[in-house]
């Protein structure tokens, strides 16, 4: 019997080492025992990350929305699989069970194929957080087409970028979307990025805020009319172990979105069995994860994971500030919520809310409290654990990224025991290592380096789409043999992982990834910006804020600062999305750089979060007396 459920901390450190001694016999143990395949693998592993290639189980055939939708139906046709939890909670919730999930994804599987979309065929979703977002995952999934969602927060200009990269022939969207006590028109953000890709025929639209929206002729169609009359069988494909199951972007420190592929079979595996464990899923359990679909965190954990282990999970369309701050833990005492999955500034946005909020629900249903996206610091865990934990519940704090697919360091609640702001115990199979700037292995305990993993795990991504080359130089060229993170770490006295952050030009800002470059590309657009830099500074809500040294184009004319600046935040607003907007912005002559010309962000950083005791050797800029001016004018 293989080890699918961990239930104590002997067992954990067992299981890790068996899935460490033989990686390729445990999860094929795993595989094997608690999925559907049409075909077994000819091959478990095949690796080498000099090229880098990747290959979990290589020459087996499934479809995975028969391992998260068909095989339950004998079991759980009535149980709810998503909760669709609306944004005014007004509007009644929606409980869509496993046979109603098989049906609709059926409908829509025929909707696509209909419209000529077959297997490798990629499909762009940018759609709110309403079921047919997950109806549109899955039914690209059954039909074998690659899905790539977008966050209905990008702008259209982000948006025709990513449909353009992976040339999308076809795009689901919706009339608009709610977000708290605004509409936001969706169509028309579609509508907009389309004059700039001539790849995508046909644009299937759902409706929700039933707005007034412009449909193109011959290209646009209404989704719910064409799923009544479409069938409700729709066999699934026979997708490879390695075919892509989608693409999901991230942002890079520079150039362009990386496209990340994902493929079905270790996916799939690896999603299930962190999900299991980490969350300690039971089969009447009620599991909430806060995120959008558009995130990773969405794909793994509120879809595939929870999905292809029978369980229930919320689908929530709203915000946690409306109709007030309460709305969080109204849902959980509503539905009863076990385990709740959220972002730690959504935790710190709370915390700063009178605690009435939260003490007027029940929240005695939730077990297990989970934390993504970035660092969580003490005080939002200590907030996170007293109240509405209430000491009870534990806190698994799970570092993972959109690269790895799945949760790579965290507690197991009830088997890990839990220290603040520490990640601790790598997951099992993960086999991080701390390495120097040097590319030495850093051992022992108390120790802090650059987080790296050694070895292969079913879910790592296995390309960036379009870009192999950038894949290997972006992963595996800093470090020999291994995959490198991006994020610095320390090892405790016990071994436990805690996060420091990113070590690249890649900003974490209310937990959603920024790179430096398209943001300073969307600044310098403006026309009289000359050139600009931006960096990260601590915001007590938001993790980091981004901070911005403009140097602006002499033209002898005098400009309003202020305007200037609100021209600035709309442009990156209509390049890249509101979340990229700068919290401040300081005029400068010049930036301090190197010789080679590089910009020295590093002291930039420091200004930008007041902390200049130590700003290190400025002597060897090309321009040192620079520092002074900025110093001086800080904002
Ligand atoms: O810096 C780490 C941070 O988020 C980055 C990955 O972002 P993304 O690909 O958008 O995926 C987010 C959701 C999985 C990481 O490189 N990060 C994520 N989780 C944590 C974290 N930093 C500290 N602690 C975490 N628990």
């Amino acid at each position: 019997m293989s080890n699918y459920h961990i239930k104590h901390l002997e067992e954990y450190y067992q299981v890790y080492r068996k899935s460490v001694r033989n990686p390729e016999g445990f999860w094929e143990e795993i595989a094997e025992e608690h999925f559907i395949w049409r075909k077994k693998w000819d091959n478990v592993l095949e690796w080498d990350f000099s090229k880098p290639e990747v290959k979990w189980f290589q020459g087996a055939q499934l479809n995975i929305t028969e391992n998260c939708i068909d095989r339950h139906l004998p079991t759980r046709r009535n149980k709810t699989a998503i909760l669709f939890e609306p944004n005014d909670p007004k509007e009644e919730a929606l409980h869509i069970t496993y046979g109603q999930l098989f049906e609709k994804v059926c409908k829509m599987a025929n909707v696509l194929k209909a419209n000529g979309v077959k297997k490798g065929d990629r499909v762009c979703i940018y759609l709110p957080m309403i079921p047919e977002l997950t109806y549109a995952v899955l039914a690209c999934a059954r039909i074998g087409a690659i899905h790539s969602v977008v966050f209905a927060g990008f702008s259209s200009n982000a948006l025709a970028t990513r449909i353009n990269d992976s040339d999308c022939k076809m795009v689901i969207t919706s009339d608009g979307s709610f977000r708290g006590s605004k509409s936001i028109d969706l169509k028309g953000i579609v509508d907009k990025a389309l004059e700039d890709c001539p790849g995508v025929n046909t644009v299937l639209v759902a409706k929700r805020t039933k707005s007034d929206i412009e449909m193109v002729e011959g290209r646009d169609k209404w989704l719910a009319p064409l799923m009544a009359e479409a069938s409700a069988d729709c066999d699934a494909e026979t997708m490879n172990a390695e075919d892509p199951l989608f693409i999901l972007y991230t942002s890079g420190s520079t150039g362009k979105p990386k496209g990340m592929v994902h493929t079905c079979g270790g996916y799939m595996v690896y999603t299930a069995y962190t999900f299991k464990n980490i969350f300690q899923y039971r089969e009447e359990d009620v599991y909430w994860c806060t995120a959008d679909i558009g995130w990773i965190t969405g794909h793994s954990y509120i879809v595939y994971g929870p999905l292809a282990n029978g369980a229930t999970s919320i689908m929530f369309e709203g915000v946690p500030s409306y109709p007030d701050f309460g709305r969080f833990w109204e849902v959980v005492e509503k539905h009863k919520v076990n385990q709740f999955y959220t972002a730690p500034t959504a935790i710190r946005a709370l915390a700063k809310e009178n605690l009435d909020y939260l003490e007027k629900y029940d929240l005695s249903s939730l077990k297990v409290l989970g934390s993504v996206g970035e660092p969580i610091n003490e005080e939002a865990w200590h907030w996170y654990n007293n109240n509405v934990g209430k000491k009870k519940s534990p806190i698994v704090d799970t570092w993972w990224q959109t690269e790895t697919g799945g949760i790579m360091i965290s507690p197991i609640p009830y088997v890990t025991p839990t220290t603040p702001t520490f990640a601790t115990l790598p997951f099992i199979g993960i086999q991080p290592a701390l390495m120097d700037e040097e590319g030495k292995e850093i051992k022992g305990n108390q120790v802090e380096g650059r987080l790296c993993i050694k070895f292969p795990w079913p879910s790592i991504a296995r390309t960036i789409w379009g870009n192999h080359e950038r894949y290997r130089d972006t992963y595996f060229s800093a470090y020999k043999d291994m995959y490198f993170t991006g994020d610095g770490a320390n090892r405790d006295a016990v071994g436990y992982y805690r996060i420091t952050g990113r070590v690249d030009d890649v900003i974490i800002v209310s937990g959603h990834n920024l790179g430096t470059a398209p943001i300073e590309d969307a600044i310098n657009e403006h026309q009289a910006v000359a050139e600009s830099a931006i960096v990260g500074f601590p915001h007590d809500v938001k993790g980091n804020a981004l901070y911005g040294y403009v140097i602006l184009k002499e033209t002898g004319e005098s400009r309003d600062r202020d305007n200037v600046r609100n021209e600035i935040n709309q442009q990156i607003t209509e390049l890249i999305g509101p979340i990229a907007k700068l919290d401040k912005i300081q005029f400068v002559s010049g930036l301090p750089k190197t010789r080679s010309g590089k910009i020295m962000r590093r002291i930039l950083r420091k200004i930008a979060s007041n902390d200049t005791s130590n700003l290190g050797d400025t002597s060897t800029l090309l321009n040192p007396e620079i520092v002074k001016e900025i110093m001086d004018n800080v904002l």
